[in-house]
């Protein structure tokens, strides 16, 4: 047999539905199509378009990679990258590229001409994929497809029964947004450079191509600035990126495809900046950097020229020192406080016949605009900046809402999205996922106004985030989002993308990060020491419980959360999204679903729920010895208790019995009571179980009739 026929289109539904005989009516009969010819294709994001082969490529240490066309550097230290992690992630000694190998075990990546110098937004990153038993080849316009190319590849290799092997594959790909970003906060909590370029790598593997770096705050001012050294010397405590790093760190993104856009937040979120210049602000001095979470008053003074000067001088010196086209100012919550409290600046606001605070800020953006224009860079700003009278050059960022992004596009600013990707609001992946930047208000722009959203950025703030636990904020679930910018608007079925984010997310590993093990060695230290059966007991309970999510953290905390706090506890150590929770929920789901007569599955959830029940005995004795553990006990109480109820529910499907509603009443309070959040954690098997209960008793799905 020759090549499969198939060809997958994401982009052209109708060639795809044609060739796969298909009716092209349900777009979710597409995206399950696109499942059933790619069993076993792990790729994430999915590309544009796949046609299986047969056969596969076997991968020993003879392989070896070479190029044609072309040449750039970019692209030679990307090849011996490759080899490196593929090295890796087989185990297997390869040479360097380049060498003279077995012809038919070689990859040949050919690149047409060059890319910009400093990389451009809407490059083409497009490239061709060809895998055969007898070799495999990437083609491309310019090396940043290639870079594409080469992940894919590194996705498609799997440990098979004859040896690591890539299957015989033609893959055709190109994003579906220019724009596809991670922000990272830096400044409420420093992160350091070698956490960052781990992260960049991450980034790199599900083809994001912009880190968009928060660099000042009221917490933190985190950069070197030559001609202000007051401003990293008095609001950093230190702990800043100087200028020979930060060009490394974008040199180190460039090599993998990847901007650098700075952010500086002004006039508000400043007050690090005013510790060593509160000649700037609004209010007297003296400032100090700000410990606590939260709005703050201190802003800069816009009605102060020597504000406008001391701009120009330091953008200018950020200008150079950050190459990227864009430079981000924030722009987002300004609460006005500091200018209400001004008499001066009240008076100027209304001899300036300006509208209020707002009129104000606008007054002040409109002069910071052509001062990053004057340096030759486009403005970036969060939605509030959005006004009909500035410049259409410039990028709003949508935080608040996805109306705003498609008010943008209506008046003509290209824009890129951020709401609905917030990392730190603990959200499931699926959720991300669900967000489109063409959904909501913005499907009904016309073409052109659509033309003008970007894309989208994922946002990692810092207030719960640090060195440490950073990398499972971000990883997996970051994965998701990196997907819905760059695949097919169709590629959206969650169980599908969850198979293969779970398939990544031990990969990202192999990057160095942490994601997955830190999480077990933060509850070792959570622990100290424990027996196995302690310690297990603890990983059962932190496996299923979640932080709360949104902003619910700073409502539910016992004493107001500031920069200074230990992240130590089971809180900071579990991931955002519990991953058994949700395979407990699926098998619920499909046991009722069968109408509770899949003994199989009914069997499965006895068995989770007896571990549930019997698990808050081992951990018990482990609460008397660490206050870290003590917090969780009541609970794993919890737990216990609603892993009984489930078990009375089960007893009761699987016996026939239909119990009345006063049954019902009590057993679902116990599941409510144990729905509050304790120790700021959710409890995430509580809707299944109480799932279990409805389809019990009188009137629910699975329940007998009555007599
Ligand atoms: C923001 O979250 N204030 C941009």
């Amino acid at each position: 047999m020759g090549k499969s026929n198939v060809w997958l289109r994401g982009l052209s539904l109708m060639i795809l539905s044609a060739s796969l005989n298909v009716p092209s009516r349900a777009q979710e009969a597409q995206s399950s199509n696109l499942q059933t010819v790619m069993p076993g294709l792990n790729l994430m994001p999915i590309p544009a378009s796949v046609q299986m082969g047969s056969g596969s490529f076997k991968i020993d240490a003879s392989f070896n990679v070479t190029r044609t066309g072309h040449s750039d550097a970019r692209l030679e230290g990307a090849l011996q990258r490759f080899l490196d992690r593929l090295g890796k992630q087989t185990g297997l000694l390869l040479p360097p590229w380049n060498s003279p190998t077995v012809a038919k075990l070689r990859m040949v990546v050919h690149v047409d001409h060059d890319s910009k110098p400093v990389q451009e937004l809407g490059e083409d990153e497009s490239y061709v994929l060809e895998v055969a038993p007898s070799g495999a080849n990437i083609s491309a316009p310019t090396d940043l497809g290639a870079l594409h190319g080469l992940q894919t590849f590194l996705q498609l290799v799997t440990v098979s029964p004859d040896g690591f092997v890539a299957p015989a594959v033609i893959i055709k790909d190109t994003p579906r947004f220019p724009w596809r970003g991670l922000m990272i906060d830096t400044a409420r909590h420093f992160i350091p450079l070698e956490i960052l370029r781990r992260n960049i790598d991450g980034m790199e593997t599900v083809k994001m191509n912009v880190f968009h770096w928060h660099l000042s705050e009221n917490q933190g001012f985190r950069v070197e600035s030559r001609k202000f050294p007051k401003l990293h010397q008095m609001g950093s405590d230190g702990l800043y990126y100087t200028q020979d790093e930060i060009r490394g760190l974008i040199a180190y993104a460039r090599e993998r495809g990847i901007r650098v856009v700075p952010e500086f937040d002004l006039p508000g979120h400043s007050t690090a900046w005013f510790v060593g210049h509160p000649e700037f602000a609004s209010g007297p001095g003296p400032f100090t950097i700000e410990r606590r979470w939260g709005v703050f008053d201190p802003a800069f003074d816009p009605t102060n020229e020597k504000v406008y000067k001391f701009l120009d001088e330091f953008i200018g010196e950020m200008a150079k020192l950050f190459p990227d086209h864009f430079f981000h100012v924030g722009g987002d919550e300004v609460n006005g406080k500091a200018w209400d409290a001004n008499p001066k600046i009240q008076e100027f606001i209304r001899a300036h016949d300006l509208k209020g605070n707002a009129g104000l800020q606008l007054y002040f953006n409109k002069k910071l605009q052509s001062i990053v224009s004057k340096h030759g860079k486009s403005m970036v700003g969060w939605d509030e900046v959005l006004d009909p009278t500035l410049p259409k050059d410039i990028v709003i960022q949508s935080w608040r809402g996805q109306a705003a992004l498609a008010e943008a596009a209506k008046q003509g600013y290209r824009g890129i999205l951020s709401n609905g990707y917030y990392l730190d609001l603990g959200w499931s992946a699926a959720r991300h996922y669900a967000v489109d930047p063409m959904g909501d208000a913005a499907s009904s722009l016309s073409a052109e106004e659509k033309q003008r959203i970007l894309g989208g950025e994922s946002c990692m703030w810092s207030e719960y985030v640090n060195a440490e636990n950073i990398d499972s904020r971000i990883w997996p679930r970051n994965a998701a989002i990196a997907e819905r910018l760059w695949s097919p608007q169709e590629v959206r079925d969650p169980a599908w993308m969850y198979a293969r984010m779970h398939v990544l997310s031990v990969q990202l590993e192999w990057l160095g990060l942490t994601h997955q093990h830190n999480y077990l060695r933060s509850l070792r230290r959570i622990a100290g020491a424990a027996s196995t059966e302690e310690f297990n007991a603890l990983r059962t309970l932190a496996d299923v419980v979640e932080p709360v999510k949104d902003y619910m953290r700073e409502q539910t905390a016992t004493e107001p959360a500031t920069s200074e706090m230990p992240l130590n506890r089971v809180v900071d150590a579990i991931p955002l999204e519990s991953r058994a929770a949700r395979e407990f929920s699926e098998m619920v789901d499909k046991y009722v679903g069968s109408s509770c007569r899949d003994a199989a599955t009914g069997a499965q959830i006895r068995a989770q729920l007896i571990l549930w029940r019997d698990n808050d005995a081992k951990l018990q004795p482990l609460a008397q010895r660490s206050f870290l553990v003590k917090e969780v006990a009541s609970t794993s109480q919890d737990l216990a208790a609603v892993a009984s109820v489930g078990l009375a529910a089960l007893d009761a499907l699987e016996h026939g019995g239909n119990p009345d509603e006063a049954w019902k009443t009590q057993q679902s309070s116990l599941v409510q009571q144990a729905q509050k959040p304790k120790g700021q954690l959710l409890l995430m098997p509580t809707p299944a179980i109480q799932k279990l209960i409805d389809s019990a008793s009188v009137g629910g799905s699975c329940a007998a009739p009555r007599q």
